[in-house]
């Protein structure tokens, strides 16, 4: 049995850096699969990896899409050592400013599409195996104006800690990323509808270090990955401190 991580998200930012690191990192990696729409960046990435890689250029929210991965696992039976679900977008502005598509794409790409991945990939995973969600610490407290993301992420966080539990027992891991604010195009799409607060600028992350802690936590079998002091502090925060008053006090 061939061993693989497989990667949604894998056109850009974290899912992207997420392949490099862990084709470089794990030897025993013999293929990447890579997935995202954007077939000629997944393309481009040939030739970069220690392992063979394979790409699926598709829209993990079409159903029928994602059959081909479905197909391609049926048929290749891989032992599948990674899954990360990197893929994901936010749009900032008021519910009800953006439109339908945005509002409910979010819902479809962050949470059924993540949920849909891991239940088609878990078949294939073994003991050891670890699965690396990407939550965000948009997951700790509600966010206006970033209301439906902030949810998503929630559901994310959620999840992936009773799945934790859930596969305790067959010895597969699992770990929420939950960064904050991370230099890489989410931006460029989060504000097509409106701007990123100032002090989320401030704070803006490297996506390497993110990744690299990420892997780290996910090896070691933590349930959360938070990159950073200031979102450890923000994370502790929101948990000691009612979320009707941190939201007050952001408000003003
Ligand atoms: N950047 C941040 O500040 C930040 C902070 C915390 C958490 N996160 C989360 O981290 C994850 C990675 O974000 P990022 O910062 O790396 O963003 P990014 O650079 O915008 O990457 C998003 C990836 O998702 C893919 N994607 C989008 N829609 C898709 C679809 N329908 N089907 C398949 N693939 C799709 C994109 O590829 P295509 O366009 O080619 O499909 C791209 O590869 C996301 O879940 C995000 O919510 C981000």
């Amino acid at each position: 049995m061939k061993k693989i991580a497989v990667i949604t998200g894998a056109s850009s930012g974290m899912g992207r850096e997420m392949a490099f690191q862990l084709a470089d990192r794990f030897e025993v990696l013999e293929e990447i699969w890579l997935i995202a729409r954007r077939k000629e960046r997944l393309e481009e990435l040939r030739g970069q990896f220690p392992a063979a890689i394979r790409c699926f250029a598709l829209d993990i929210t079409d159903e029928t899409e994602r059959k081909q991965l479905e197909m391609a696992l049926a048929e290749e039976k891989p032992d599948v050592k990674f899954l990360v679900n990197a893929a994901g977008f936010g749009k900032i502005g008021n519910v009800g400013d953006l439109s339908e598509g945005d509002e409910c794409g979010m819902v479809r790409l962050n949470c059924e599409a993540l949920c849909a991945m891991t239940h088609l990939v878990l078949p294939y995973m073994s003991r050891g195996s670890r699965i690396i969600q990407f939550a965000s610490s948009a997951a700790f407290l509600p966010q206006p104006k970033f209301a439906i993301y902030a949810a998503t992420k929630s559901f994310v966080l959620s999840y992936s800690r009773a799945l934790k539990q859930e596969l305790k027992p067959k010895g597969i891991g699992v770990t929420a990323v939950c960064s904050g604010p991370v230099k890489t195009e989410f931006f460029d799409i989060a504000e097509t509808t409106g701007k990123i607060p100032l002090y989320k600028r401030l704070v803006m992350a490297n996506p390497k270090r993110v990744v690299r802690l990420a892997i780290m936590d996910a090896a070691v079998g933590k349930n959360i990955s938070i990159y950073g002091i200031t979102m450890k502090a923000f994370f502790l925060l929101c948990k000691i401190l009612p979320h009707s008053l941190i939201l007050r006090l952001m408000e003003e």
